[in-house]
């Protein structure tokens, strides 16, 4: 038996339904800057062997909710579990980030790929999303999240972290047969990883176009727009509402509004005001204050909040009805878990109806 939903503000506010009060949520919630996250990452050995014990990725994602009255709960795992599943090998190299045994660097890497088995290699990611629903108790929602297409391939192509992505966009350049070929695969293995998360209890799900934004606008038209727009298509989601985050996707809001995702959410380059014009209610905003804005005072965190919720309203003809609060990124391992605490209850209290 699944609980009822005692806290549906996200859910309805992706709907563009009316709440008490907008809800909030960050990217990262359940990272390093919690002492208890550290705590269970020692216990665990390595992020990767958390991420893969459904109930310490159970134990990380609830520990933001102990703290903070978040309006949902983010599946602990990462968007690199896909590649990783592809026969890629993921590992990480402490302070460099995720790397890969193996990466793809030409057509016919490309052509051996297939979409892995989400009963196989990724049963891991749906055991946590079901543990987690079960512990969850229908407190909040919980959230399922991918990668972008174009955000795996630059892991895949890179095969780590890049300053400036030159293998990936020289593929593209050089072989856009072989990069549309990656990047379709990918996206049918996306398509069927949110729909096994969503099948195994996740209710929301957002894909991280990351890298989006490190990409021309005509290359952007070419190698991340079609492929995100072919998920919110595609995409068997039953009632869970769909989410297309992307760094740097301000100059593109008109065409993920029309995408058919429920919600769109923005980094901090654009204004939320801006944001909710120039979509005009075709989705849900989430977003968007600067994740630095957090190195200032509670008390500067709290106006900072203040101004993006009204941003927001001011945009949306005066009314504060589909705005799901969020970062405009993720937090960093160094950000202070109090002001964390004043964002979140500034939220609830300023946007209160
Ligand atoms: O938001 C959440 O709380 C849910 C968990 C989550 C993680 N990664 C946990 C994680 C999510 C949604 C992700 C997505 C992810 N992973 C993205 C897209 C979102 C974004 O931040 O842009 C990307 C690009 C990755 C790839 C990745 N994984 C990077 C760049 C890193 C950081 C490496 C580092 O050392 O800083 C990871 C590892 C990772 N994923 C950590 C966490 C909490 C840190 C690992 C640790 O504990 O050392």
């Amino acid at each position: 038996m699944t609980p009822t939903l005692k806290n549906d503000r996200f859910l309805r506010a992706l709907r563009r339904e009316p709440v008490d009060a907008t809800p909030v949520w960050l990217m990262r919630q359940a990272g390093r800057y919690l002492p208890e996250y550290r705590a269970t990452r020692a216990k665990a050995g390595s992020f990767l062997a958390m991420a893969k014990n459904p109930d310490l990725a159970c134990e990380v994602t609830l520990q933001p909710l102990a703290r903070f009255d978040l309006d949902a709960a983010i599946l602990f795992s990462d968007i690199l579990t896909v590649p990783d599943a592809m026969g890629l090998g993921l590992y990480f190299v402490e302070g460099e980030g995720p790397k890969f045994e193996r990466p793809v660097r030409s057509a016919a890497d490309i052509a051996k790929l297939a979409v892995p088995d989400m009963a196989g290699e990724l049963r891991y990611v749906m055991d946590a999303v079901s543990v987690i629903r079960r512990e969850l108790d229908g407190r909040v929602p919980l959230i399922g999240f991918s990668g972008s297409p174009w955000t795996l391939a630059c892991y895949m192509v890179e095969g780590g972290g890049s300053d400036n992505f030159s293998k990936v966009k020289r593929l593209a350049l050089d072989d856009p047969k072989a990069m549309h070929a990656l990047l379709s695969i990918n996206t049918d293995a996306v398509i069927a990883y949110l729909r096994a998360q969503r099948e195994a209890g996740a209710q929301a799900l957002q894909v991280f176009d990351t890298w989006g934004g490190v990409l021309s606008p005509s290359m952007y038209r070419e190698f991340s727009l079609p492929y995100l727009t072919r998920i919110a298509r595609e995409l068997d989601r039953g009632d869970a509402p769909l989410i297309l985050f992307g760094k740097g996707n301000a100059p593109y809001l008109e065409d993920l509004a029309a995408s058919g995702a429920e919600g769109v959410g923005v980094d901090w380059l654009i204004e939320l005001d801006e944001a909710a014009r120039r979509t005009r209610g075709q989705v849900a905003l989430q977003g968007n204050l600067d994740p630095a804005m957090l190195y200032g005072s509670p008390d500067s965190v709290r106006a900072r909040v203040r101004e993006a919720l009204d941003s927001y309203a001011k945009g949306n003809g005066g009314s504060r009805e589909g705005h799901v609060f969020n970062l405009g990124h993720g937090l960093s391992p160094d950000m202070d878990p109090a002001h964390v605490g004043a964002l979140v209850d500034e939220v609830h209290k300023h946007s209160a109806r």
